[in-house]
């Protein structure tokens, strides 16, 4: 058999969709030894990682913990069922549409105001990175004036994830940030127990289902998880669709005349280019999949990234499209049609909505800032990272409107 790529090296770091399709049609399921870990690549096998309860997120106990604390992708079967519960129904349409939406809008337009005149922005550092955590910010009713603080905060967080070389310095750069984040939000979250609002903080305090509710460390602990979880993915995801859109100039043209496109333009950018690209998962008991059996107790690796390129799944995967049928673009979860991005089951993504949201006002007030906007000559979009991959920077041009 011929040698299989290895995910934790450069040249697959540079593009690992080639790669993808060499693991899917030739090894879907691979043991790692570097990673310690099986990896497994079809569409089925991933989205099944995600669905059977057998695959637990035990893993997160040491991925998670030392820098959010014990988070709900922690918990499982009634723990997780309830916790869910309690923290679901702040995410839901109603709720964004009310009390969310204008703190959406107002954070998207700030930033675009802020480099609309100038003629050239660079999406990323002046735009994606800041939008979803300030608008976490503001929708957990902390002060605006600290969004600096909290993108430091988010800024070591993710970098502490995404420490595959488990560089000492960013793991104790992650411990410091829990630490900090603690001493910042527990006094805020006692005061709003006692002085409770109409902002989201206030609403994880108040929930409670059969006499359970949150503790001030649950809380917290979620609070954090939402930098992670809802900042740097929807950050990459408006990154991936303007690149995406950019590279295609046909499509941005047809997104732009009729914005009703925005939602698949997204959607076809979660499939073909998801903000992240592998998830672990650890089964409690030996499972079949594709290749092979998968023993109790190890770490397997599903790749989202190589699921969503999955040629018994979609027509031309490798083809951006904004027009194709065969995928599903509401985030209601539909067996027959869905991309991998949001994961599936249980640990489902409960900011679906929310990000969908960010990313139709947002994609609007870009597209009506730089009727013109382009990639500047010469420039081609990188893509970098492993576990979670987004474009490196962005710059675009674009005559001011008037
Ligand atoms: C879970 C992706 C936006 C909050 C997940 C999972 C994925 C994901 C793949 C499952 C993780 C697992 O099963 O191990 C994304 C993507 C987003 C996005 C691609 C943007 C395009 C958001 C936003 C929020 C959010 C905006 C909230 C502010 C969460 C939470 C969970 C989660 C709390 C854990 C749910 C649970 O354990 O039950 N997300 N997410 N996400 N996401 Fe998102």
């Amino acid at each position: 058999a011929r040698e299989m790529p290895d995910i934790l090296s450069e040249e697959f770091a540079a593009d690992p969709y080639g790669a993808y399709r060499a693991l899917r049609e030739e090894a879907p399921l691979l043991w790692h030894e570097g990673m310690q870990s099986y990896i497994v690549s079809r569409y089925e096998d991933v989205a099944r990682a995600f669905r059977d309860p057998v695959f637990t997120t035990a893993n997160y106990d040491w991925q998670l913990e030392p820098v959010h604390g014990r988070t709900i992708l922690q918990l499982s079967g009634r723990e997780h069922a309830v916790r869910r519960a309690l923290v679901a129904p702040a995410f839901r349409g109603a709720e964004l549409q009310s009390t969310f939406l204008p703190v959406i809008e107002a954070n998207s337009r700030r930033l675009v105001d802020g480099f609309r005149a100038a003629g050239r922005v660079e999406l990323v550092a002046d735009y994606s990175r800041h939008f979803p955590i300030n608008v976490i910010v503001d929708m957990l009713g902390l002060d605006p004036a600290d969004h600096a603080r909290f993108q430091r905060w988010y800024t070591s967080i993710i970098a502490f994830l995404g420490n595959l070389a488990q560089d000492p310095e960013v793991a104790a750069a992650g411990e410091r940030t829990r630490r900090e984040l603690a001493a910042y939000l527990i006094p805020v979250i006692r005061e709003r127990r006692a002085h409770p609002g109409d902002d989201l903080l206030s609403t994880l305090c108040r929930a409670e289902i059969d006499g359970t509710s949150m503790s001030d460390e649950d809380v917290k602990a979620f609070c954090s998880l939402l930098l992670a979880a809802g900042g740097e993915t929807t950050d990459k995801a408006v990154a991936a669709l303007f690149a995406n859109l950019l590279a295609h100039p046909d499509q941005l043209a047809a997104v732009r005349a009729d914005r009703t496109l925005i939602p698949r333009a997204f959607a076809e950018t979660l499939r073909y280019s998801p903000p992240v690209h592998m998830i672990m998962r650890q089964p409690a008991a030996d499972v079949e999949v594709t290749g092979g059996t998968i023993p109790a107790g190890s770490t397997v690796t599903a790749l989202i990234g190589a699921a969503n390129r999955d040629a018994t799944r979609y027509a031309d995967p490798d083809r951006f499209d904004v027009f194709r049928t065969d995928l599903e673009t509401t985030t209601a979860f539909s067996a027959a049609a869905d991309h991998l991005a949001f994961a599936l089951g249980r640990h489902f993504c409960v900011g679906a909505l929310l990000a969908k949201t960010e990313v139709e006002v947002g994609a609007n007030h870009l597209l009506d800032a730089m009727p013109d906007m382009r990639l500047p000559d010469g420039f081609v979009p990188q893509e970098q990272g492993v576990f979670t991959r987004g474009p490196a920077a962005l710059p675009i041009v674009f005559t001011p409107a008037g």
